[in-house]
């Protein structure tokens, strides 16, 4: 039995890793988040209960709070998804960004190497520092046929992105310098239950439900790889527990939609699941808006996963439509999880939480 501490564990995939190992495995988790606008304790509700589960708040940024967590927890393994995540916020102000991700990464790991270095040779061998990381580090494809390897050159094209592979760099040169065992993944775009509201696929199925626009970026036609989180959160934990130290591994659901069309298949799941539409909205598609384009937006993102699919024996579980299917439901039947997002009181009720 394992102690595998998250970072970034009250945020959308953070919190899917945490629900995982504490209902597919006997590990345990101790998530160490922010608590930013991101964060979000209620998405660990299902095993905030467990005795294997423990939550710290602290900023990754913060080198003593850090090293106190080590002290206490002990762990076995990091998995570092702690992270400014949203490419528009990157755009609009990017400092935070660079403060997480490449500070907060650097100050994360001086402090797992600081006690990494303490540990017994057995338990050094052991240990794990798993950076998760994303595809938007390798820039956009332009043809149709090009995937992402694990050897394709960085060419991040956003403050995001390019944040994200600062991060991953200082990961390979803390392996390569001091000997830490780290792994990095690089995933392409997740979706599902417990999603922040401002991105595209939750954003969608809300402002269709509140008879609000559906803004689409351009002409709608990016490409993205979309993968279903819970896929994403057991591939993770494939890696940490499986995967060869100094390894990268892509992880893609080869599931490669345009934005329009992940749009569009929002309102047909909502046509099939909420028929009596808001006062005035004949079709939910009819709602769609085209916006002006994000600034350096990236064409076309998709993940050749075919290493960790032959070295790891992982495959997605999901198809994109049996994924869309089960969010679309989730939305519909969590409304108290995103209406405590959408009116603020998630922050509120968070401050009750820790007194
Ligand atoms: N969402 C995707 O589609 C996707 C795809 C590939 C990779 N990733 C990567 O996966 C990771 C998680 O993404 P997500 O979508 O769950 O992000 P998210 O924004 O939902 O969650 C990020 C979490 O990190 C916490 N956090 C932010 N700054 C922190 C700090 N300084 N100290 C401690 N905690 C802090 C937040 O409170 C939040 O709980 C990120 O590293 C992201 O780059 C995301």
């Amino acid at each position: 039995m394992k102690k595998i501490l998250v970072t970034g564990g009250a945020g959308f995939i953070g919190s899917a890793v945490a629900r995982y190992i504490i209902s597919e495995t006997t590990d345990s988790v101790v998530v160490v988040d922010k608590l930013t606008y991101a964060g979000n304790l209620a998405s660990l509700a299902p095993v905030s209960q467990s005795d294997r589960f423990a939550f710290e708040q602290v900023d990754i940024c913060d080198r003593q709070g850090l090293d106190g967590i080590f002290a206490r927890h002990q762990p076995d393994m990091v998995m570092h998804l702690a992270a400014e995540s949203h490419v528009d916020r990157s755009i609009d102000g990017p400092a935070a960004f660079i403060e997480t991700n490449i500070l907060g990464t650097y100050t994360l790991l001086e402090a797992v190497r600081g006690w990494w270095n303490t540990l017994a040779d057995d338990k050094k061998s052991a240990f794990r520092f798993h950076h998760i990381s994303t595809d938007e580090v390798y820039g956009d494809l332009h043809g149709s046929d090009d995937f992402f390897t694990e050897t394709t050159p960085y060419a991040p094209s956003s403050p995001y992105s390019a944040s994200k592979a600062g991060s991953d760099h200082l990961v390979r040169a803390w392996l390569r310098t001091y000997g830490l065992p780290t792994l990095v993944t690089n995933c392409s775009n997740n979706y599902g239950p417990y999603h922040f509201p401002e991105k595209l696929i939750p954003l969608t199925i809300l402002n269709a439900l509140a008879g609000k626009a559906l803004p689409v970026y351009g002409n709608g036609q990016q490409v993205r790889d979309w993968l279903y989180v819970e896929d994403h959160a057991r591939a993770l934990y494939r890696v940490v527990t499986t995967g060869v130290v100094g390894e990268t591994y892509n992880i893609g659901g080869h599931n490669e939609r345009q934005n329009i069309d992940v749009v569009r298949t929002v309102c047909a799941l909502l046509e099939e699941l909420v028929p009596q539409k808001p006062e005035g909205v004949a079709r939910y598609q009819d709602l769609i808006t085209y916006v002006t384009d994000r600034p350096g937006h990236d064409v076309r993102y998709a993940i050749d996963a075919a290493k960790i699919e032959r070295e790891l024996g992982w495959t997605p579980e999901e198809t994109f439509e049996t994924g869309m299917r089960k969010t679309v439901q989730w939305y519909l039947a969590n409304q108290a999880w995103w209406q405590q997002v959408l009116d603020g009181s998630y922050q509120g009720e968070r401050l009750g939480l820790k007194g």
